[in-house]
C-alpha cells in the first residue's frame, strides 16, 4: 500500500472517487476564468505574507508570477490548491475560487481539488519506486485507471514529456539515477497522468541546464491551452518567452498584473519597471 503522503505532488494518496467533480455555480466573474482570488490576505501567526490579492486567471493561459525573493510568490501559489492549510499558524481571509466555487466550500473534496489543480515543485521529487511506477502513482492512488492500462498510461505520459526513449530500457529502475532535468520531466509526467485542469509550477526549471529548460518550456507551451499554467519564475526571459500574462508581486502585494508584453515593456508601477529592467533584485 502506498503510504499517505502530503506535499509531494500536491496529492494525498488515498482513495478518491474519480468522478467527483467540482460543481460550478453562477457567480463567475467571467465564463473564461478558471481560478481567481478575492481579497486574499494570508499569513502565519503574527506575520502577514500576502495582502488583498485580487487576481483572475483565464482558462488555457500561461501566467507568470514574478517578484523579488520573499515577496510571497510561493505562498500565493500554494494557497491555490490549499497546500498552506496544514501549516501551523496559517490564517487567511478572502477567498480563492476554482471554476467559480470557493476552494474552502464545505462540499469541496480536497483530493478532487488537487487532482484538478496539480503542482510541480522547484526540486524534482520522484518517489522511491520505479520510473514506471512514478508515472502512474497518482493514477493508482486516485483509481483513475485499471491495472492493465497502467503500462500504457506510463508510456503515453513518458512520450508526452519526451522521456520515453531515454527510459524505455529501464522502466523498472530507480528514478534517482536520472539527470535532474529528466527527474523533473518524470514528475511532470506524473502530474499530467492524473489529468489536471491547472498546473501550478514553482520555479520548475531553476535547477536545470539550458537544454532541459528548453524542453520544459516547450512542453508547457505545447500543453497550453488544454492545461492552464501558473508558473513562478525568477527567470525573466522565461516569463517573457512562455507567458501570456504576468503578475508582479512585491512585499506581499500584487503590484501589477497584465499582459506580459505590457508588464515588460510598459509597466505602470515604478517598482515593476525597476524589477523587470533588472534594477531591483
Ligand atoms: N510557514 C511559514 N511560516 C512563516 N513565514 C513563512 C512561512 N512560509 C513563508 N513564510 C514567509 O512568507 C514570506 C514569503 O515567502 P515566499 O516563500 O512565498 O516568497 P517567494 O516570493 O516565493 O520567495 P523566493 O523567490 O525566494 O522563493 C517570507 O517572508 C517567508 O519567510
Ligand atoms: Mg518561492
Amino acid at each position: 500500500m502506498i503510504e499517505q503522503k502530503e506535499d509531494t505532488n500536491g496529492l494525498m494518496f488515498e482513495n478518491l472517487d474519480p468522478d467527483t467533480l467540482l460543481s460550478k455555480n453562477e457567480n463567475s466573474s467571467s465564463p473564461d476564468t478558471i481560478i481567481s482570488t478575492n481579497n486574499l490576505t494570508l499569513g502565519f501567526g503574527q506575520k502577514t505574507v500576502l495582502s488583498n490579492i485580487n487576481l483572475s486567471v483565464q482558462k488555457g493561459t500561461i501566467t507568470a508570477l514574478i517578484g523579488p525573493s520573499g515577496s510571497g510568490k510561493t505562498t500565493f501559489l500554494r494557497s491555490l490548491n490549499r497546500m498552506n492549510d496544514g501549516i501551523k499558524g496559517y490564517r487567511q481571509t478572502g477567498d480563492v475560487l476554482f471554476n467559480s466555487e470557493s476552494i474552502w466550500a464545505s462540499n469541496i473534496d480536497l483530493l478532487a481539488l488537487r487532482r484538478k489543480v496539480g503542482m510541480l515543485f522547484q526540486r524534482a521529487n520522484p518517489f522511491p519506486m520505479s520510473i514506471e511506477q512514478n508515472v502512474v502513482a497518482g493514477v493508482k492512488a486516485h483509481r483513475i485507471a485499471k491495472k492493465p492500462q497502467l503500462k500504457q498510461i506510463a508510456r503515453m505520459r513518458l512520450e508526452e514529456v519526451g522521456l520515453w526513449h531515454a527510459v524505455e530500457g529501464r522502466l523498472h529502475d530507480s528514478p534517482f539515477r536520472l539527470s535532474g532535468g529528466q527527474q523533473q520531466l518524470l514528475c511532470l509526467a506524473r502530474a499530467l497522468a492524473i489529468g489536471p485542469d491547472v498546473l501550478l509550477l514553482d520555479e520548475p526549471t531553476s535547477a536545470l541546464d539550458p537544454t532541459s529548460i528548453q524542453a520544459v518550456e516547450q512542453l508547457i507551451m505545447n500543453l497550453s491551452p488544454a492545461i492552464t499554467f501558473i508558473v513562478v519564475t525568477h527567470n525573466l526571459a522565461q516569463a517573457r518567452r512562455i507567458s501570456h500574462n504576468t503578475a508582479f508581486f512585491f512585499q506581499g502585494q500584487l503590484k501589477e498584473y497584465g499582459p506580459t508584453r505590457k508588464i515588460f515593456e510598459d509597466a505602470s508601477q515604478p517598482e515593476t519597471q525597476q524589477y523587470v529592467s533588472g534594477r531591483m533584485g
